[in-house]
C-alpha cells in the first residue's frame, strides 16, 4: 500500500555548499513549511508537498521543530561502544589499554551482535541515519553490522579493519588473509541493500606495506567502494609513522605510494598536515573527516575546518566513537564550534549542519541519496525539538530570528532533542514508538 506522510515545521534546505560560498546563500530555513515522504523516498518538499498531500496523507505535526536530514556520522567505531569515554590516556596507549582489549570481544560473533544492535540502537536516539564505521579484524563483526543497519533500513558503510603489525596476537590477520577476507565481504555487502562496502586499514603504524598495498590493489580492483583510515592525529603517531616508513615523503604518502590514496578515500583526523598533504588531498578530491570531540577527548589537536574547507577541501563530520566521547552529532557540531573558536573564527549554525548531513553524505559520495531534503532523496529524517529542555528552552524563548533559535540546540541538546527519526519512510522513533 501507498502510505503518504505529511511532516509539517521549519524544513532546512540547502542549495549549495556554505564553506566555499556565503552560508546565506546556500542554507535556508524554510519556516512552517512541508516535507512529504511517499514509501521510502522525499516526494515534494514546500508548497509542493502541501499540494500533492491529498486527503490519504497522514500528517505529523512539528510546528516549531526543525526537520532535517537524519546525521551522518562519516567516521565511528562501532566495536568501541562499550569503552567510550575511558580515562587519561593519549592515542597509542589509548588503543593499547582500552581499545585492542575490547575489540578482541567481538571475536564472538554473538557479541559483536550484540555491540551492533545496541550501537544502532543508540545512534538512532541520536537522530543519526547513516554511519561510516570501522568493524574489527573479525569478519563476522562486519556480518554483524551490516544485518543490524539492513533490519533497521539503515544506509551504511562499513569494512574489516586490518591489521598485520603492532597489533596483539588475536588481532592481527596478514597481507593475504585482509584481501581475502575484505574481498569476500565486499562481495558479499557493496551494493547489498544500502550497503557500501568500505576497504579498511586502520592505519599505516598497524599495517606493513604488503598489507597496504594488497590493500590498495583491492581497491584498484573495486574502485566503487570506499576506503577509510586514520590519518596525522596525533604528533607522536606521525613520528612512528615516519620511523616505520623512512622513504616515504609523509604520513599520506604511506598510503598514496600504495593505491591507497582517491577520492572515494576517507581519512579520519587529518589535524597535523603538511602543506603537501593539504594541496594533495585537495587535489584528488579525497574526504578528510573531522572528529572533534575525539580530538579534544585523546588530546590530539585543532583542526583547521576553515581553512581546509573553504580552500575547497572536502569535509565530513564524525564522532570517531569511542575516541570520540558521544554518539551525538549535536554535540559533535558544538565541539567543532568550540574548535573553531579556539582557531580564533567562529562556525556559523548553517555551516555546522550542513557538515553534519550534506557534508558527509559527499565524502561518503552518496550526496544524491542521503544528506539533503529534497525530492528523490531517500526519507533519512530527523525532526529536533528547538525547546527540548528547560536550559534549552529558556534561551530558545529570548530567540528574534530562526538561526538564534536554532543555536542554543546545538550547543547544548542531546538525544532529548530528537523528537522523530525516518529511516527510509519508516518513523523509527519518536510518535509513541
Ligand atoms: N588510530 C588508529 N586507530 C584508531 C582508533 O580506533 N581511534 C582513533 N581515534 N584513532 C585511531
Ligand atoms: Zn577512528
Amino acid at each position: 500500500m501507498n502510505t503518504r506522510h505529511l511532516l509539517t515545521g521549519h524544513v532546512l534546505q540547502f542549495s549549495g555548499n556554505p564553506f566555499t560560498a556565503r552560508w546565506q546563500d546556500t542554507v535556508y530555513i524554510e519556516e512552517d513549511s512541508a516535507v512529504l515522504i511517499e514509501n521510502d523516498q522525499i516526494s515534494a518538499v514546500g508548497n509542493d508537498a502541501r499540494a500533492q498531500a491529498g486527503p490519504d496523507v497522514v500528517h505529523h505535526d512539528h510546528t516549531g521543530h526543525l526537520i532535517m536530514p537524519g546525521f551522518i556520522d562519516a567516521h565511528a567505531h562501532y566495536p568501541q561502544t562499550a569503552m567510550i569515554a575511558s580515562w587519561g590516556k593519549r592515542l597509542i596507549d589509548w588503543l593499547n589499554i582500552y581499545t585492542f582489549p575490547e575489540e578482541m570481544r567481538l571475536h564472538d560473533p554473538a557479541y559483536a551482535r550484540t555491540i551492533a544492535a545496541r550501537y544502532l540502537d543508540l545512534v538512532l536516539d541520536h537522530g543519526t541515519t547513516s554511519v561510516a564505521s570501522f568493524c574489527t579484524i573479525h569478519p563476522a563483526s562486519v556480518d554483524a553490522l551490516f544485518e543490524a543497519a539492513s533490519a533497521r533500513g539503515m544506509a551504511m558503510a562499513a569494512g574489516k579493519t586490518c591489521m598485520d603489525r603492532n597489533a596483539p596476537e588475536g588481532l592481527r590477520d596478514t597481507a593475504q588473509s585482509a584481501y581475502d577476507d575484505s574481498k569476500a565481504l565486499l562481495t558479499r555487502w557493496h551494493g547489498n541493500g544500502r550497503a557500501i562496502y568500505a576497504i579498511t586499514p586502520r592505519f599505516s603504524p598497524t599495517s606493513t606495506p604488503d598489507q597496504l598495498a594488497a590493500l590498495g590493489a583491492l581497491w584498484g580492483e573495486h574502485p566503487n567502494t570506499l576506503m577509510q583510515t586514520h590519518l596525522s592525529e596525533q604528533v607522536d603517531e606521525i613520528a612512528w609513522v615516519r620511523d616505520l616508513f623512512p622513504d616515504h615523503r609523509d604520513y599520506l604518502d604511506t598510503y598514496e605510494a600504495f593505491g591507497l590514496l582517491g577520492p572515494r578515500g576517507l581519512y579520519g583526523h587529518a589535524i597535523h598536515l603538511t602543506t603537501r598533504e593539504i594541496d594533495r588531498l585537495r587535489d584528488v578530491g579525497a574526504g578528510v573527516v573531522h572528529c572533534p570531540t575525539s580530538n579534544t577527548f585523546i588530546g590530539s589537536g585543532l583542526f583547521d575546518l576553515m581553512g581546509l574547507a573553504r580552500a575547497g577541501q572536502p569535509v565530513g563530520l564524525a564522532t570517531d566513537t569511542g575516541g570520540g566521547s558521544s554518539f551525538s552529532m549535536l554535540r559533535t557540531m558544538a565541539a567543532t564550534y568550540e574548535i573553531a573558536q579556539l582557531r580564533g573564527e567562529p562556525v556559523h549554525a548553517a555551516q555546522l549542519l550542513w557538515l553534519a548531513t550534506a557534508g558527509s553524505a559527499s565524502v561518503l559520495h552518496r550526496g544524491n541519496e542521503i544528506g539533503a531534503l529534497s525530492k528523490g532523496m531517500a526519507a533519512d529524517i530527523c525532526v529536533l525539538d528547538l525547546a527540548s529542555t528547560p536550559a534549552v528552552a529558556q534561551r530558545h524563548a529570548e530567540a528574534d530570528h530562526i538561526w538564534d533559535a536554532v543555536f542554543p540546540t546545538i550547543m547544548m541538546g542531546d538525544d532529548r532533542a530528537v523528537a522523530e527519526v525516518w529511516v527510509n519512510g519508516c518513523r523509527l522513533r519518536g510518535g509513541g514508538n
